[in-house]
């Protein structure tokens, strides 16, 4: 499905009826799409889920918000804050179960394909990468203030670049020079530090450090992380969870916490830290791992990279709230 809210915002959803089949399984209740972007899968799930269901979406991005509005629907609404709230932002709308959470994580195509938004080396524009454009620190403000093993360390572990120490200490060179505010300024900095014969040719020299940055500046490993957690305490038994990541960084994560609930007896490695509560015994059960058709990576390349991983919720350390458990019960507690 291509969403298209204006002639820049242009989005191509991803497993689009793979997710939004697995996620609304339960038909009925309450469902999260916790990465509206352009509502791609929001309005799939809508279409499935019934009459008197709740579909309650969340984004970072204002320009989603903006874009949500073009959903006439009682049952959606949408909130403007990062997916790790998710919990919290719930609770303070009375929901404390839900029965099916989808995640579309990364980047959407209009924030790349929009020179503005800084996400992109292939064109000039404010080096920014910011989701949510009402906070945080800009790329260009974090590439002038952090230390160059920091720079190191980042284009390294989010972008397993490797020349991340070469390319740190030339951006470090750079800025006591001149700041480095531009996409292309960036870009070509890269460009003229990374050693010509040892470029993988398919692939701009750049692309690395700019996932890398991103990664950094929107906390993006640390927010899948905390939002796993959340989905964990907030799916029903029988709920299901569904998340979709375009790169191995994120699908290990999304895998290693999924085996970990789902086989609490096996040893679980520990190279990557997730909140203690993700070890809790056997939370997670029927896991699966669909990747796009061929077909759909034909028509949209940018699918190849895509993993789908659902997962089942068990009745595990599941308290059902009392409200929930009287009306269950008729009353009867
Ligand atoms: C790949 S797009 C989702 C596309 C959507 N499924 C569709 O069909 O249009 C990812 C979206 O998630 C949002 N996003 C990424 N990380 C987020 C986070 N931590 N909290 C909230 N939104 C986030 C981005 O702003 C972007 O709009």
């Amino acid at each position: 499905m291509i969403e298209m809210t204006d002639s820049q915002a242009l989005h191509r959803t991803v497993l689009l009826t793979e997710a939004a089949d697995e996620v609304s399984r339960a038909h009925n209740g309450i469902f999260i799409d916790a990465t509206f972007g352009r509502g791609g899968h929001s309005r799939a799930v809508l279409s499935r889920i019934a009459p008197d269901a709740r579909l309650i979406a969340f984004d970072r991005d204002p320009e989603a918000i903006r874009a949500a509005a073009a959903i006439d629907d009682p049952r959606f609404s949408i909130v403007h804050a990062p997916f790790s709230e998710m919990k919290e932002k719930l609770a303070e709308l009375g929901v404390t179960q839900v029965k099916g959470i989808l995640m579309d994580i990364g980047v959407s195509s209009p924030q790349i394909d929009e020179a503005d938004r800084g996400f992109s080396f292939r064109m000039d524009g404010p080096l920014d990468m910011r989701m949510d454009t009402t906070c945080g620190l800009t790329a260009a403000r974090w590439l002038a203030q952090a230390s160059e093993p920091d720079i190191a360390r980042v284009l390294r572990d989010y972008g397993e670049e490797r020349f991340a120490a070469k390319i740190a200490r030339a951006i470090c060179r750079t800025r006591e020079e001149t700041p480095i505010e531009r996409t292309a300024q960036l870009a070509e900095l890269i460009a003229r530090t990374v050693p010509k014969n040892k470029n993988d040719s398919a692939q701009h020299p750049a692309t690395r450090s700019f996932q890398a940055i991103r990664i950094q500046v929107n906390g993006e490993l640390d927010e899948l992380k905390r939002a796993l957690s959340a989905a964990g305490s907030l799916l029903a038994p029988d709920g299901v969870l569904a998340v979709i990541s375009f790169h191995s960084l994120e699908d290990r994560i999304v895998k290693r916490f999924l085996d970990a609930g789902a086989h609490p007896d096996k040893a679980v490695d520990s190279r990557i830290a997730l909140p203690a509560d993700a070890f809790a015994p056997a939370l997670w059960t029927d896991l699966r791992r669909i990747k796009p058709s061929v077909e759909e990576c034909e028509v949209n390349p940018r699918a190849r990279s895509a993993v789908l991983r659902t997962a089942q919720r068990t009745e595990a350390l599941w308290s059902e709230p009392a409200a929930d458990a009287d009306k269950r019960k008729g009353g009867r507690r």
